[in-house]
Order: C-alpha cells, then structure tokens, then sequence
C-alpha cells in the first residue's frame, strides 16, 4: 500500500456506527433487538454518513455478559436471528455502502463452549489445556468483582477467568486453541465482513511467573488487570494473528487495549502494528486513578485531565491514527458523564458531538448518541442487569458503603446506562418493541427520539447528520495537525478547568473548536478566532464569549 492510499483508507473517511443489537430494534415482539431491526433501521445509520456499522456480539450464548460469553463462535444466536438474516444484512449494508465489522472475543468463551465443557472433564481429555487451570489460586480480583478463580468439581482444580466465572480464559500458549480462533476469525472474513473490534485483547498473555501458587498480587488491590494486562510477549501472539487474519485483507482491525502505554504504540497500531487503531481508555477512565476501574473510588473529573489525555492520545497517533470516541456499551453517556449536572442536555449533547467530529482520528458513534440520550439510573440494584453493575455494588457494600453510596455509583457508571433501548418515537416502549423490552426504556423517550428529532431542524440528531457531512467534506478536519490552544498553564489559561480549545491545520486552512464544559459564562484567552467565520455551534447565534455549555467551530 502506498502512502497516498494509507492516509485515505476508507476507515478513516466516515464515522462508525456501533450497535448493540439486543437494544437496538426488535422486529419480533419478544423485547429483545434482533438482525433484522438492523436490517429495517440501515437507512437511520447512513443517515449520519457512517461507512461502518460496528456489531457487539451476536454469537450463541448464555447471555451473562450479554453475548461477550460466546458458546460458538462460527454462528448466530438464535435471539438475534438466523445466518440467512446475517448474509441479508451484509448484502444490504453493503448496497447502503456500509461495512459490517464484527466483535471477536478471543481472550475468554462461554463456560457452555463445547471447549470447556470437554476441558472441565478431567486433565487427560484432548482439550484439557485449552483453558488455564491450577491446583492453586491466587488473590486476584476479577473485573466483575470476586474472585478470578473458580473451583471446578469435576476437574478437581481452580480455572482463571479475568470477567465473570461464566467467561473462563483460553489458553493462548496452546497452538490448537490459536489455530481454532484463527479459523473462526476467518470464517466471517470469508463471509464479507468488514473487519473486527477486538474484545479485551490485552489480556490473552498471562505472566506464567505470576501463576502459579500463592503468586498475590502485590498492590493491595488485588486487581486481575493489573497483574495480567499487556504481558510481555503478548506482540508474539498478535503478530501471529495478524499474519493468518488481517495480513492482505482490505479490513480494519480496531483493539480494545486499555493500558497500552504510549511508548508501546508503534508496535501495536500503524503500518509496523498489527492493528490499524486502538481504544484505549486514558480518556473515558479520567475518574479511576489506575487501571482498576473500582467505580466507588472514582473522583470526579477534572477537564484539564480529560484535555490532557485526549492531547496525549492525538500527539501520540500524529503518525497513526485513532478512533475517536466517549460512548460504548460499556461506558455511561457523556452528557452525564462529562458536563457538570444543571447543564442543558441538548447543548450537552450537541458540545460532545462537536468534539467527537473535531479531533483527528475515525469517530465512533455509539447508538442514542446520535439523539442525545442520558443515563437511566435505576433506583434499585435488583433492576439492573450488568454483571458488572452488580459486582461494583457488592464490592462497594463491602467496603462499608450504605445501600444509598453504592446506589449513587452504580447509577453514575453502570453499563446499562447506555444500553437501555434505543429510542425510536413517542409510541408505546419508544417504538423499540412492541412486547416488554428485556431493559426499562428510559422516560425521555417522548422528546428523545429518532422521529421527533428527525422533524426538528435544530435537534441533535441533525447536528451529527451536519458535522459527519462537515467532517467527510472538510481535508482539514479529516487530515489537519490537532493542537490544543494553552493546554495545561494555569496562570496563563486560568480557564483551563472550564474551556477545551483546539486547532486543525493542513497547510494555511485552519479550523478552531472551543467548548465550555461549564454552566456559565466564559471569556475566551485571546482574540482566537481573529480572520476565521464560524463554520457551526450549538448557539445559533454568536458572541465574543462562550455561554454556557457552548461549542463552536471556526474556519478560514
Ligand atoms: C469488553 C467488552 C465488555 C465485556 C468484556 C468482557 O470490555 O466491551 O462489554 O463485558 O470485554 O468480554
């Protein structure tokens, strides 16, 4: 490839559209999304100018994590529909020019995985290493909270699992289990997908030293991501997988790789990588101090922190790219998350899409951002869902938080936040089903929503339809240098705390964002956008201020 033809690939150019198939749109009545509301709702996601559509799990299942416990990775989940269903929406995806990328989930299975059902059954079977198994445990905590070993009767032995004890890890050192997650990585690839996002990559290297025995984690916390992430000699295996998956394929590989340091980039992303792009967290984990996101230990954030990470993150991708985003299914939605509470949610919404279509890098929207939709919080922690949710609520009453502390964590950062339905119209259950949907819709679907806001020319969803046809048309904001004006200097920026203000140039063409995270008025440093016409804002109108809440772009 070229380096002309690198810069443009077609990944970079348009936004992805990343959909939660479960709370998408169900076309079957049985309160869960399904394929085919894919398939009906393809013309809302080219709308927004998206090249890409992004699919969490869909494989068979049990559904403790909500598909990331895969019992066969080489077919559909009946829940969602059939492999007929799948084909279709590849083919129609494709005549909408839309690419479907799929989730692989290589670092654990479904403890209902053929695999480990035959693995569990003694330490002779053909299988028997294609999980990790001990006589002894370590104290290291799971993600999910407990302990990341299980006992297994049967075997007579403990088994590791970094997520729940439904998701036990594989054994990556074993060449069969890489060969069979190869092959299953290919099998979509032959089918005409586009590419993949890689589930909890860093994980599949485990420290051998660390182990065995009474191996504790040393810190206190006791945290399984801090004893196992991003192990050396983890590139060896990725390498490998590049070569038999990605090597001389026309796809786009993006890994989730939270806490791959700067420095290490280089052989992770880019021409010499193994991937093209990287999530990785500094940005959306602001509030956690280390890699051990425990929810009630969080801090609130400070926006020089958020600028400081998302600046790091550009500065190191200058020669790479990166994916922009703040919203997942796993993340709770930014306009709670980011703007102080009191702020207006449409400005809110209106402020993180600006940002989003305004840094380098492609820009992932999350399903209901596009509409601006806010955390649900639920009042009591039987309503949720998410395992994890419920591990932080545990942990948290451990620590010797009442019922009501561990509440308001839960409600701030829980997963179901994000994946409450998406919200179509006014009518019955936001017209995601019309049986009972498996999550509580949230009660602002009767102004948040895709048909409301479709006949509302001032609404968010009309804002991300201009700034995607903004971004896709614009060289600047496409492939311009990011610099962030007065980063981290309080005493020359005393508005640091308030206002995020950055640049893109390519050549003389320039483009000034600035955003006020805060509810009042905020006089801007300098005479910044001297000679430049504003381009778009969340005000129709200007001043030589920000208000509150206001984002703005400038060009000349
Ligand atoms: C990733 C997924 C998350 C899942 C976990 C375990 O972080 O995004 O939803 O629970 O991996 O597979």
């Amino acid at each position: 490839m070229n380096r002309r033809e690198f810069i443009f690939a077609w990944w970079k150019k348009k936004p992805v559209y990343q959909i939660y198939p479960k709370s998408f749109f169900d076309t079957t009545g049985s309160g869960t999304g399904d394929l085919r509301g894919v398939i009906e709702k393809l013309d809302h996601v080219k709308s927004l100018g998206a090249g890409v559509i992004w699919l969490t799990p869909i494989y068979p299942s049990p559904m403790i994590d909500n598909g990331y416990d895969i019992a066969d990775y080489t077919a559909i989940n009946p829940l969602f529909g059939t492999m007929k269903d799948f084909d279709e929406l590849i083919a129609e995806a494709k005549r909408r020019d839309i690419k479907i990328v799929m989730d692989l989930v290589f670092n654990h299975s479904s403890d209902q995985h053929p695999w480990f059902l035959e693995s569990k059954t003694s330490r002779e079977n053909p299988k028997a290493d294609w999980y990790i198994w001990r006589d002894e445990k370590t104290n290291w905590r799971s993600i999910f909270g407990g302990s990341a070993w299980t006992w297994c009767e049967e075997r007579g032995q403990y088994y590791l699992h970094t997520f729940a004890k439904e998701q036990p890890d594989l054994n990556w050192e074993n060449p069969d289990v890489r060969r069979a997650l190869f092959d299953a990585a290919n099998f979509w690839l032959d089918k005409g997908v586009g590419g993949f996002r890689i589930d909890a990559i860093v994980y599949i290297k485990k420290p051998e030293k660390f182990l065995d025995g009474k191996a504790d984690a040393p810190d206190g916390t006791c945290a399984v991501h801090n004893m196992i992430a991003n192990t050396p000699g983890i590139l060896d295996f990725l390498r490998e997988f590049k070569r038999e998956v990605f090597a001389g394929r026309d796809i786009f590989t993006v890994a989730e790789a939270n806490s791959v340091k700067p420095e290490e980039l280089k052989f992770w992303v880019g021409n010499d990588g193994v991937f093209d792009m990287l999530f990785e967290f500094s940005h959306v984990n602001v509030m956690f101090n280390n890699g051990d996101e425990v929810w009630h230990r969080s801090h609130p954030i400070k926006l020089s922190e958020f600028k400081k990470a998302l600046s790091s993150s550009q500065a190191v991708t200058r020669h790479s790219w990166y994916p922009i985003y703040f919203e997942n299914h796993d993340k709770p939605r930014s306009v709670n998350n980011f703007f102080p509470h009191g702020s207006d949610k449409i400005l809110a919404a209106k402020a993180m899409a600006i940002i989003l279509f305004g840094l380098r890098g492609t820009p992932f929207i999350y399903q209901g951002e596009e509409i601006g939709m806010t955390n649900a919080a639920f009042k009591t922690i039987d309503e949720y869902d998410d395992i994890s949710s419920r591990g932080a609520y545990d942990l948290a009453r451990a620590d010797g938080l009442s019922d009501k502390e561990a509440m308001r964590f839960v409600q701030k950062f829980s997963r179901d936040n994000a994946r409450t339905p998406m919200q179509w119209n006014s009518s019955a259950n936001a017209g995601f089903t019309s049986g009972k949907p498996w999550l509580p819709v949230h009660d602002d679907f009767k102004t948040c929503n895709v048909e409301a806001e479709e006949k509302n020319p001032d609404s968010v969803l009309n804002f991300y339809r201009k700034l995607s046809a903004l971004r896709n048309s614009s060289d600047v904001l496409l492939r311009g240098e990011y610099e962030e004006i007065f980063p981290t200097n309080e005493e020359i920026f005393p508005t640091n705390e308030e206002i995020f203000v950055f640049t893109r140039m390519l050549g003389m063409k320039k483009i000034i964002i600035a955003v006020n995270f805060t509810t009042h008025d905020v006089n801007l440093p300098e005479k910044i956008f001297d000679g430049a016409k504003k381009i778009l804002g969340n005000y129709p109108d200007e001043k030589n201020f920000l208000r509150a809440t206001e984002a703005v772009i400038y060009g000349n």
